[in-house]
C-alpha cells in the first residue's frame, strides 16, 4: 500500500491545503496523521474537519492531548498561550475521540514514542534506546512530535517521521510530508511551499505571540 504520512499540523490551514494538494497528485491510496492537530497557530476548527471531511485518520499529539485538557506542564510559555487560545476558540472536546495509537498491518502510528507521546525520539537517539521501544510485532512506527524528518533502520525495525506540516523545524520553511510504500518498503521525503504569509497575518489577528508566526518563516 502507497501511504501519504502528514504530522504536526499545528492548525496551520495554508500549510495543510498545499500538503494534501500535493498528496492528490502522487494519488496516495490512504494518508494518516501522527497528531498535533491543534497548537501554535490559529486554524484548529479549519484544520481539524479538513481531515474529518477526507476522512483522515489521526492519533493524539500533546498538543492535542493539551489543548483537550488544558494540562500545558512542560510547555513554553508561547506554546501554553496558544493552547489557552486554542481552548477559547475551539471546541477541544473533538479531540477526545483520537486514539494513541494505531496500526496498520506492519505499521504502528503513534505522535512521540511508541510508549509515551511525549517522549521524543530524535535522528540522532540511540540505536539501543530505539530497538528498546520495539516488539518485533511491526516492521514500521511512524511517528512525529520533533518536526524534524527521518527514517532510521534499527535491527529490529524502522522509525519514519514526516516531518511536520505546519511547524518545520529543520531550518526548510516549507511543508514537509512523506510516503511509505509497505510492500516495497520505500520511503520518500516531500516539501512544499505555502503562503506564510496567510498563516502569519491570521496568527497576529488572533493575537497570539509573534514568536510563533516569526518562527515559521525561519523553519525553526
Ligand atoms: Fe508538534
Amino acid at each position: 500500500m502507497l501511504l501519504a504520512i502528514i504530522s504536526d499540523i499545528h492548525s496551520n490551514l495554508p500549510a495543510l491545503k498545499a500538503v494534501l494538494e500535493e498528496i492528490d497528485e502522487l494519488g496516495t491510496e490512504d494518508i494518516v496523521c501522527c497528531g498535533d492537530t491543534v497548537g501554535y497557530n490559529s486554524f484548529p476548527e479549519e484544520c481539524f474537519s479538513t481531515l474529518k471531511t477526507r476522512g483522515i485518520e489521526s492519533v493524539m499529539g500533546n498538543h492535542d492531548y493539551a489543548a483537550l485538557t488544558g494540562d500545558t506542564r512542560g510547555f513554553n510559555e508561547h506554546a501554553a498561550a496558544a493552547i489557552e487560545w486554542t481552548r477559547k476558540n475551539f471546541e477541544t472536546k473533538k479531540l477526545s475521540s483520537l486514539p494513541i495509537n494505531m496500526e496498520r498491518d506492519e505499521v504502528l502510528f503513534t505522535h512521540g514514542s511508541p510508549r509515551s507521546i511525549f517522549e521524543y525520539v530524535f535522528p540522532d537517539s540511540p540505536v539501543r534506546f530505539l530497538e528498546s521501544l520495539m516488539d518485533d510485532k511491526r516492521e514500521f512506527i511512524v511517528l512525529g512530535h520533533t518536526h524534524v524528518p527521518m527514517r532510521i533502520e534499527t535491527g529490529r525495525g524502522t522509525y519514519i517521521n514526516p516531518g511536520s506540516v505546519g511547524q518545520p523545524r529543520d531550518g526548510d520553511p516549507r511543508s514537509a510530508f512523506a510516503t511509505l510504500d509497505t510492500e516495497r518498503r520505500k520511503t520518500e521525503f516531500y516539501r512544499v511551499e505555502y503562503d506564510i504569509d496567510e498563516t502569519a497575518e491570521h496568527n497576529r489577528r488572533a493575537k497570539l505571540p509573534e514568536f510563533l508566526s516569526e518562527r515559521l518563516y525561519l523553519g525553526i
